[in-house]
């Protein structure tokens, strides 16, 4: 059989993680079925060139033709750009891809027992001010400007969460003020148990709460409370780079978007225009996130040695990129973790 990968390297930093991630694929060798990848175009600089962001041909290929795929990072502006609409947003969409997983997790020490950090937020990975309905009218005062907020109850992290020593959902929200929209994923979170008709199953689930601005608070000063953080898009978008920076840096953040029948691996960082091009961004989330893609798979003896030579690269700190206080090259991490694999 063949595992068939799509690669979006898309922007900036995008193109020299992914390739990384690509070489440790093909490095496990016999624990994985052999593997065939598909170069697949996305990305603003392929908008600037050509007028469109995300081809109908990536998106085909990925359906048609690939088990999983992992995606670089798109280097979407901040100002309105006619006709452009970020492909990673609508990539999200059209493959279903409703969760996103991010595991943040510190590497512990030699003398510690556990990482002082060990939390995944799951991020609802397609509704909330993501949807983008978006508009602008003339008052009488000057411009209003107004954006929907959409909340479905099809919410996950349960399975998750039965796979955890602490078995803890914590659902983030602001429906002291939101009642209606963050209610919705309160309740619906609340309910899951029921919704599903296996309460038995999830009797052991945990289920706490925190309001998003005092859930960021907490987590700066006792992250080691959470276990698994459930949140609607925007909250979760914000929280996994806050608890990215409790970790040591953005570029040890893995993720995965993930629906019923497709998973996409992808840094939780983006396209990091500030670093682009000296070769010395941290493919280590990018490889995490190829793990974390064949842990979804079901590989999970090739997940868990990427894992330990990741881990073991950051313990030894001798191959560092800058972000982390190195002074190493993206290609000698790399090199690292290849060596321990
Ligand atoms: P960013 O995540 O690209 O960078 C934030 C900071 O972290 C920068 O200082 C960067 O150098 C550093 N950093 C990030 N990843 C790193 C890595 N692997 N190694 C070393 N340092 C790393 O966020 P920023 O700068 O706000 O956004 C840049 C562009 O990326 C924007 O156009 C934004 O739209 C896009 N973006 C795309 C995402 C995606 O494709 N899913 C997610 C987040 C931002
Ligand atoms: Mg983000």
């Amino acid at each position: 059989s063949t595992l068939r990968i799509g690669l979006i390297p898309a922007d900036g930093i995008g193109r020299e993680v992914i390739p990384a991630a690509r070489r440790t694929l093909e490095a496990l060798g016999s624990d994985l079925p052999k593997l065939e990848f598909r170069d697949l175009l996305a990305g603003f600089d392929l908008f600037t060139r050509t007028g469109t962001a995300l081809p109908r041909e990536t998106v085909e290929v990925l359906k048609e033709g690939c088990d999983a795929a992992l995606f670089g990072a798109v280097s979407s502006p901040s100002r309105k750009v006619a006709g452009y609409s970020s492909p990673i947003v609508a990539l999200r969409k059209e493959l279903d891809l409703y969760a996103n997983i991010r595991p943040v997790v510190s590497v512990a020490s030699e003398s510690e027992e556990r990482p002082a950090v060990d939390l995944i937020v799951v991020r609802e990975n397609t509704e909330c001010l993501y949807v983008k309905q978006e508009s602008l009218t003339q008052t009488a005062s000057g411009k209003e400007a107004r954006a929907t907020r959409l909340i479905t109850e099809r919410t996950m992290a349960f399975e998750l969460a039965l796979a955890r020593p602490r078995k803890q959902v914590t659902i983030i929200h602001k429906s002291n003020v939101l009642s209606v929209t963050d209610g919705l994923f309160r309740e619906t979170v609340r309910a899951v148990p029921q919704l599903l008709e296996v309460a038995g199953r999830f009797d052991s689930v945990a289920i706490a709460e925190q309001i998003v601005d005092s859930a960021v608070y907490r987590l700066f000063r006792e992250p080691e409370i959470y276990d698994v953080m459930v949140a609607p898009n925007l909250y979760g978008d914000i929280l996994s780079d806050a608890a990215a920076a409790l970790v040591g840096s953005l570029g040890l953040v893995p993720s995965v978007n993930a629906g019923d029948s497709f998973v996409m691996g992808e840094p939780v960082h983006g396209s990091a225009p500030d670093i682009e091009g000296q070769g010395i961004a941290n493919p280590l989330a990018a490889i995490r996130s190829a793990a974390l893609m064949l842990r979804h798979l079901k590989y999970q003896d090739a997940a868990d040695r990427i894992d330990a030579a990741v881990n073991h690269v950051v313990r030894e700190g001798q191959f560092l990129t800058p972000d982390l206080g190195g002074k190493s090259k993206t290609d000698d991490v790399v090199e690292a973790v290849l060596r321990r694999l």
